[in-house]
């Protein structure tokens, strides 16, 4: 046992807000998280009780247990030593919170053994349900391949930048990797603005835009069904609905000429095929924020020539900047363009 500092964190928020708190660096991992009443008792190190307290939490102090000191691998790798040692050598080592719900980067070898190893990452991980992804994600609605190898409950709510993303973690894709691009569309200024999301998702940028900066309007447009009802939640979830107008269906399809002083094209490898749509609905004077993937040695050209193919109107590419890596010697690229 150990004193520490502890916040209260109501048991209903816990699954979102403690991963929050551990991205932060904020928890003491040293030491346990127990239980009282309804709350649950968050260890904090010493010199972040001002952030917990601006968030609005009350701290006290109080006895802890001390952590288990070894890794979670460690103790992962001895809970499955059974298994045949080709396959201990070769467990996941890369998983990724999402909320409650916990999501392994699995070799295609681990599964035929994987109701054992979901047991055995739930168990010291904390997890409610797993998921095993051993295919990445695929098709034009950017599903997930993940498979439920643990509970069944896999929906969750991640907590990012202040902004809550509820979505069922084995049907659609959330890309960790672009978190500083939704991070950079949060501090844009938007005040006034009519805002275009032409490939909205769950929100994915039309809530840190919606929330915090300052636009009149913003269309969020998704064609899957199922991505779409997640982000009329989202809306609601976040207190935007009243800014945001959903619209479910293909972008292609929407009217209106020069309305969007912002047009986002939040999609990967056939965005070109969507810039026709995105210059007819832009302002002059508006901007496009062109996502796309390139090689890394011509991403530069590459969207010159795609803006000098598509544009019928002057132009000027105000930056490129690199969102992730996406394949050996490809990135994801965002280029905003303003239109003149
Ligand atoms: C890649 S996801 C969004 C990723 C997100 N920008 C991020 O940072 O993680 C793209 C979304 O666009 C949707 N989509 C694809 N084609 C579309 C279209 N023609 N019209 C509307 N939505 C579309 C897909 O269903 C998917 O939810």
């Amino acid at each position: 046992m150990k004193t520490v500092k502890q916040v209260r964190i109501g048991s209903s928020e816990a699954s979102y807000v403690i991963p929050y708190l551990m991205e932060l660096g904020i928890v003491d991992r040293s030491a346990k998280i127990s239980k009282d009443g309804g709350h649950r008792l968050v260890p904090i190190l010493p010199g972040r009780e001002d952030e917990m307290t601006g968030m609005g939490y009350e701290l006290a102090e109080g006895p802890a247990y001390t952590m288990e000191r070894r890794r979670p691998q460690e103790r992962i790798t001895e809970e499955l030593a059974d298994l045949p040692p080709e396959i201990v050598s070769c467990l996941p080592t890369k998983w990724e919170y999402v909320g409650d719900v916990v999501i392994l980067k699995m070799d295609e070898k681990c599964l035929p053994y994987k109701r054992r190893i979901g047991e055995a990452y739930a168990g010291i991980l904390g997890a409610k349900s797993v998921c095993a992804d051993a295919y990445g994600i695929t098709g034009e609605l950017r599903k997930p391949s993940t498979e439920v190898i643990y509970g069944s409950d896999t929906e969750s709510v991640r907590l990012e930048n202040g902004i809550f993303y509820e979505f069922d973690v084995s049907r659609i894709m959330f890309a960790s990797g672009n978190i500083d691009e939704r991070m950079r569309m949060k501090e844009l200024d938007c005040k006034g603005e009519t805002v275009v999301d032409m490939f909205a998702g769950i929100g994915y940028f039309t809530l840190p835009i919606a929330k915090f900066t300052g636009a009149r309007k913003v269309f969020a447009c998704e064609k899957n069904p199922h991505s779409y009802r997640y982000l009329l939640k989202n809306l609601e979830r976040n207190g935007v609905s009243e800014r945001v107008i959903p619209i479910l269906g293909d972008n292609r399809s929407m009217l209106g000429k020069r309305f969007a002083d912002r047009v986002i094209m939040g999609y990967v490898q056939t965005t070109s095929a969507f810039l026709p749509k995105a210059l007819d609905i832009v302002k002059r004077g508006g901007t496009i924020h062109y996502h796309d993937t390139f090689y890394i040695n011509e991403y530069k050209e590459k969207v010159e020539e795609i803006f000098a193919k598509a544009a019928i109107v002057d132009y000027e590419i105000e930056r490129i900047r690199e969102v992730k890596s996406f394949a050996p010697s490809v990135s994801h690229y965002v280029a905003d363009v303003r239109i003149l």
